[in-house]
This record gives structure tokens, sequence and C-alpha cells, in this order.
């Protein structure tokens, strides 16, 4: 058989003219579960997370999977059975943590808006560490675990001010961000939270951006944290934790970041010379972890030659996949069944929701014809959790393929599911 794997997406290969996701033909799936169609590879997932595992041999680490990544449930399962605990943003993932059978003693919880029912929920179900974002939440913390009889275990994210040089819209680890707590303002941060009857200082954070490609921005950022803890310990203040947030990218389109093993070689580097070394780490991966392990598979509906444009119509959409839409990211488009010998043609790849904005790939060069099957690749992160009903397009169906089997992980949803939670007027 011949077998080629897709450059940057492991356990993703076309195999006699066929795409296969392991051991799997996509085109299968797609005749039994309709498209859209979302099918992730565990192999690649678990080799994503052997990476980490490698960079941190014989330190002490604890992963958190950011869940806002993919938080579908067998995804979570997975993480947990690996042992991960959970980066979570509101009360409903912690729900969904649970849900999925993961320990809220392994779940730290990032975000800038906790609310106080969240902290509540969180605090009585036991969770690891509050990655509080600043002065004011520390003080709500406080109070609503001393009405509880507790002390709430915080962190401090601090913002460390260094250029991700990723899309603005998911760099945040500027001065001008929403996030964390000002690098000036730090310490004085901590000897409050220290002072605060309802906290318990635990730890420090940082998370400076998302899609990360280079390997400076997290030694600047590291070298900032370290001053900050030497300034914190100095003030009688111990730090049991370093984390180091998430944010390292993927290939979608040529890009070449850093495996996750050769970054933490560099990053241990500092950290043995300044003498941290031998803490406790944390790291917040999401994106790194689950992102080249999906594709979305979808079928052309119609080719529409234009004066100016071809259009390539498929039956995925913005709704489903709102990555370009937003941040005019770029997914590579391949066919299930890729046409030996008749000629390609430039076409803009768009989805059936009445927007202009809703396009997947532009200016693609593809042997399509109606009928014929597109894989949409990287698709394992950012794309289901952040898909809606929009246009009354229930959300696609999930596969989680493990060798040769392919679980089911979430059903189509139908139109009267979208509605379910609405009610006529009397
Ligand atoms: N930790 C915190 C506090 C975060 O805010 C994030 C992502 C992560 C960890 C995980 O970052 P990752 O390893 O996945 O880069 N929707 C955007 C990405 C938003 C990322 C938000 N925060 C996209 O589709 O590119």
């Amino acid at each position: 058989m011949n077998s080629t794997e897709l450059p940057g997406h492991p356990h993703i290969a076309y195999r006699d003219n066929a795409l296969f996701v392991e051991d799997v033909r996509v085109s299968d799936l797609a005749r039994d579960h309709g498209t859209p169609l979302f099918v992730y590879s565990t192999a690649s997932m678990r080799e994503a997370l052997a990476a980490y595992q490698r960079g941190f041999a014989g330190r002490k680490l604890h992963i958190c999977y950011a869940m806002k990544a993919n938080s579908s449930l067998a995804m979570l399962q997975f993480f947990a059975r690996q042992g991960c605990g959970f980066d979570i943003v509101s009360g409903g993932e912690l729900e969904r943590v649970l849900a999925a059978g993961g320990e809220a003693g392994k779940v730290i919880f990032s975000g800038v808006g906790k609310t106080r029912a969240e902290m509540r929920q969180a605090l009585q179900a036991g969770i690891l560490c509050f990655n509080v974002e600043s002065e004011a939440e520390l003080e709500v913390l406080s109070e609503v675990a001393t009405a509880l009889g507790k002390r709430a275990p915080v962190s401090i994210r601090v913002n460390p001010n260094v250029d991700p040089k990723t899309h603005p819209y998911i760099s945040t680890g500027l001065k001008g961000n929403k996030f964390g707590v000002a690098h000036e303002r730090t310490l004085a941060t901590y000897q409050r939270a220290a002072a605060l009857p309802g906290l318990q200082v635990v730890g420090i954070d940082f998370h400076i951006g998302s899609q990360i490609t280079e390997v400076s921005p997290y030694l600047d950022a590291t070298d900032r944290l370290l001053d900050l803890i030497e300034l914190i310990e100095a003030a009688g203040i111990p730090i049991h934790h370093i984390d180091f947030g998430g944010g390292l990218g993927i290939n979608y389109n040529g890009d070449t970041p850093p495996a996750a093993d050769a970054l933490w070689q560099q990053l241990f580097a500092k950290l043995d010379a300044r003498g941290f070394g031998d803490r406790q780490f944390m790291i917040e991966p999401g994106r790194s972890l689950v992102g080249n392990a999906g594709l979305c598979a979808t079928e052309v509906l119609y080719l529409k030659p234009g004066e100016e444009k071809n259009f390539c119509i498929v039956d995925a959409a913005m709704n489903d996949l709102p990555r370009p839409a937003m941040y005019q990211a770029y997914h590579a488009i391949v066919p299930l069944q890729p046409r030996t010998g008749s000629p390609a043609q430039e076409y803009d790849v768009v989805g059936p929701v009445c927007e202009s904005g809703d396009w997947i790939g532009r200016d693609r060069s593809l042997a399509v014809q109606q009928g014929d099957q597109l894989a949409v690749l990287s698709a394992g992160a950012y794309c289901m959790a952040m898909s809606s009903n929009y246009n009354t397009r229930g959300r696609a169906a999930e596969v989680l393929v493990d060798g040769g089997q392919a679980h089911l992980i979430r059903t189509r949803e139908t139109a009267a599911d979208t509605f379910r939670n609405e009610h006529l007027l009397p």
C-alpha cells in the first residue's frame, strides 16, 4: 500500500489515494455520519502530550489542558485518563470536567471575569488553584472563600509585557491587553493577597498569547517572571508553583513553531541557570495538544464560476469553522479522494451562511467536482468549541479515531435541538 502522511499532520495520510485518520478512511466516516464532520486522531494527541512530557522529564510537572480549545466530553475524558488536569475559564467548563470524569483537584481556573457564583462552585468542588487576574478579583475571592469557611488557593497572573508576535486578537501578554496584573503592580498585589484572610498564595502564572511560533517571547517572559518571584519571595511570600500558561503554535500554513520538547529544553537552560529548575511547574497548553489532531470533512455542494472568482460552496460554514471569518485564519483544505489527472482551478471555498464573511479558504487551487469531499485541516482546536447555531445550523458530529476504531463522540444536532430552550408566547 502506498501511504503519504500530510506534513505537520501526524496520523493523517493518503493511503492508495484516500485520506485516512489513523486506520480509518475518512470518506467511510462521512458516509456513516454525514458532513460536516469533525474527525480527531487519538495517536496525534498522545504524541503531542508526549512531547511535553519529554521536555519535562525528571521535573515536577502538572499539565492542565486548556479545554477551551476543544471541550467535547470524550476529549476531556481522554486527557483525564492521561493524568492531565484542566485549565478552565467558567463554571460551565468545571461541570464539563466533572461530567467527563476529571478531578476537580487538578483544575486551575483562569479568566478576568469570574463571578461570585463561579468562585463558590469552584471552592466547593475543591479546585487546585484560582489564577487571579486583578486586584479587585482578589478581594472578592477572599470574601467568597471566607463566607464558606475556606481559603482559596491563588496564583496571580502576571502580564509580563512581551510581544508574542501573533495575531492581535490572540495576544494577551502586552500592556494594552485586559489580562493579568501589570508587572509593576505584582509585588503589591502579592502582598495584598498574603494579607487577605480567605486566600492562600500558592503560585504565579503568565500566559502571553496563542499560536506563538518563536521561542524568544517565552524566554523573555520567563526572565521577567523569575525576577518577580525573587522579589516576592524576598518579601517573605513563598511561591510553590510556576505556571507558564499555554500558547505554543501549530503548523497551519508552513508555520514552524518549536516542538514542545525543544522549547522546554531552552527554557530549562534558563531555569536551571537561575536556580529554579527543581520547582513545581504547570503548563496550560490547548491548541498544541489538539489542533493538528483534527480535521473537518465537508462536501462540495456546488461549483460557481464567476468573472472575478470561482466559488466552491461546501456544506461546512463559519458557524462550524469560525476562525477564518474571525481572525482571517488559514486552514489547509485537501480532497478526501484526490482526482488524478483533472486540472486544478482557483476557488474561494465558502459555506452556505448568508454573509460574505462566511469563507473557509481563499484563492485555493483545487481539482474538484460537485459532490466531492474535502478535509479542512488543523481543525482540532478552536473550531467545534467556538461553533454556533447561526442560521439555525445544528452543530456538526464528531468522531474520535483510535487505530482502526472510530468512536462517535457527538451526534449531529437537529434543528429541534437548536430551539429546545425557546418558548412561544402564550
Ligand atoms: N491559558 C490561558 C489563560 C489562555 O487564555 C489560553 C488561550 C490558553 C491557556 C491556551 O492557549 P493555547 O495553548 O491554546 O494557545 N480562539 C483563538 C485562540 C484563543 C486563545 C485564548 N486563550 C484561535 O482560534 O486562534
